[in-house]
């Protein structure tokens, strides 16, 4: 027998599973504006490694509008292994809470949506200490790098 409480509780799981639909779409988390270009580990504190692939070298801090929307990044590490970062918060952002305590060397490369290689550093350029991207990765560089991380060869 079907009684109102069933009825309720049928509708409270419709509710439920729709709000969690919209919460973990996709496109939510990897398109619009949020801090792209700025130092992610900053603010976020659980984060290993944190950078923002744009369109532009030069693109200013938080102009998403100049972000690779679904592009990420991928560390080929020395050994063989990768680490490839998780898309979001934002177009273009990506991160990984992984832990990257035994990071060596390693090529740093832009994928795009179909997660083909479009760009990268020299290979094994890049180390454990380079994980804050953003920070040399600048919109004029820091400590040699060109500027931005970019979905094109600069
Ligand atoms: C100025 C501080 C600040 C910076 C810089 C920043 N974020 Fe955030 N981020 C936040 C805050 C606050 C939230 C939670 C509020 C919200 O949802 O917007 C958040 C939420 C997130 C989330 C949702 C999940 C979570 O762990 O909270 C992700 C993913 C994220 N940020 C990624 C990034 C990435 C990638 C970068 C670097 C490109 C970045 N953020 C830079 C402040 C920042
Ligand atoms: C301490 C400074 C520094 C940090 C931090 C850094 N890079 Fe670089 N990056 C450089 C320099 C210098 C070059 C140019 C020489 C080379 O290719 O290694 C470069 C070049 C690149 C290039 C090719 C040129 C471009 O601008 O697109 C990519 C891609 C790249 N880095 C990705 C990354 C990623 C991803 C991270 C974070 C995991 C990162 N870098 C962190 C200094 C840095």
């Amino acid at each position: 027998m079907i009684s109102y409480k069933h009825i309720l509780l049928g509708l409270t799981a419709i509710v439920l599973i729709t709000g969690c639909e919209i919460g973990d779409d996709d496109d939510d988390d990897i398109a619009g504006n949020h801090n792209q270009g700025k130092d992610c580990i900053a603010c976020h504190s659980n984060f290993k490694v944190g950078g923002t692939v744009f369109t532009k070298l030069d693109a200013s801090d938080g102009d998403s509008a100049a972000a690779a929307y679904n592009h990420t990044l991928k560390l080929a590490l020395e050994e063989g292994t990768e680490i490839i970062l998780a898309k979001g918060y934002g177009s273009g952002n990506a991160y990984t809470t992984t832990n990257t305590n035994t990071v060596g060397a390693f090529t740093a490369e832009v994928l795009d949506v179909n997660g083909k290689v479009v760009n990268s550093s020299g290979t094994l350029s890049h180390d454990g200490d380079m994980l804050r991207c953003n920070t040399c990765h600048s919109q004029n560089g820091n400590s040699g790098a060109p500027g931005r991380i970019t979905n094109f060869r600069p």
